[in-house]
């Protein structure tokens, strides 16, 4: 693996106290920081993909700038549903399952993440919880996508499987559909913002570029693009593998090998934005379809990022 001979030499990402420590806290640090520009950011790209039947192209930033004031059908866009959060030791039942929340970990426009254990297993083990609400407008559901993902990963040689969450359940109730996976610690995001407080050394930023780029390379081995490449959408290991970084979130993932032919999919004439402005790749701002290469553009700006120790965290969109 191309993080192996870095891996020796690299200052580990976060001690493991401190990364345990982490995802307790994550709440509160995700609310801080790439929560709320990623709840903004998700809420502005479902209106983009709302506003249907739009007849203006955009042509330069200024002219997108103007249309996202003004879009094209305000009375089409979805209002994120207003929800209920679930409490701790509130119970999510499932056919054979008796999920028991812990605490939340993080809160997105149309669903949260919660730390939950199966209340029927006597090792207690933690697991994470993605909900997403029912009822919300069909191009809203990212739920769906992200089980594909995960189970599709499950059929993966254990080589290209290790920087994703294990798929442990699916189901729903009244209120939600909710898919549990592994737990994880804090994103890099948090790492970076507040655990490290842009306190690191060039060999860790090296070391997060190369697990980074392993774990986009297997999603791309799977016939997947992420399209949401940012700090905030990876994670570290809890415990044994504290030091192997995760890739999380695959809401907006899309598959860009057709199964038939087993050939890239080509690319389509008219996209809406979507993503996360501040690391979407330059087709994606021309609103030209992605391909591998353009996950591969957010890597670098991520990785220059990382880099980029001192870069203010700029709040301009
Ligand atoms: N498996 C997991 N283990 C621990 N925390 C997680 C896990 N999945 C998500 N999270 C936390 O929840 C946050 C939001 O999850 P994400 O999948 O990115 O949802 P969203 O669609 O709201 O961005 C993440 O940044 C991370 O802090
Ligand atoms: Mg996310």
């Amino acid at each position: 693996m191309p993080g192996d001979s870095l891996r020796k030499k690299a200052d580990p990402v976060l001690p493991a106290k401190e990364v345990a420590k982490g995802s307790t806290e994550n709440v509160e640090n995700k609310k801080k920081s790439g929560s709320n520009e990623n709840d903004q950011e998700k809420k502005r790209n479902s209106e983009e993909e709302e506003a249907k039947g739009s007849k203006e192209e955009f042509k330069g930033m200024k002219d997108r700038d103007k249309d996202r004031e003004k879009p094209a059908h305000p009375q089409k866009q979805p209002a994120p549903q207003k929800r209920e959060k679930m409490k701790p030791n509130d119970l999510v039942k499932n056919e054979s399952t008796v999920w028991k929340v812990v605490q939340l970990l993080g809160s997105g426009g149309f669903g949260d993440v919660y730390k939950v254990f199966n209340e029927n297993a006597k090792d207690g083990k933690e697991f994470a919880m993605k909900t997403e609400t029912l009822g919300g407008h069909r191009r809203l559901m990212r739920l769906k996508i992200e089980v594909m993902v995960l189970m599709d990963c499950q059929e993966a040689p254990a080589i290209h499987r290790q920087h994703f969450v294990e798929f442990i359940d699916k189901g729903k109730t009244d209120n939600f559909k909710f898919l549990v996976m592994s737990l994880v610690g804090p994103s890099l995001e948090d790492v970076r913002k507040t655990y490290l407080a842009h306190n690191y050394s060039m060999a860790t930023a090296m070391y997060c570029a190369m697990q980074t780029l392993d774990a986009v390379a297997d999603l791309h081995f799977l016939g997947y693009l992420h399209r949401d490449i940012k700090p905030a959408n990876f994670a570290v290991g809890l415990n044994e593998p504290q030091a192997q970084i995760y890739v999380l979130d695959f809401g907006i993932s899309r598959r860009h090998i057709d199964p038939k032919t087993g050939q890239p999919k080509g690319p389509r004439s008219r996209v809406k934005f979507i993503g996360t402005m501040r690391f979407a790749a330059r087709a994606c701002h021309l609103l030209q379809d992605q391909g591998r290469k353009d996950d591969l553009e957010s890597w670098m700006y991520m990785v220059s990022f990382f880099v980029n120790r001192d870069l203010e965290d700029l709040d301009f969109f």
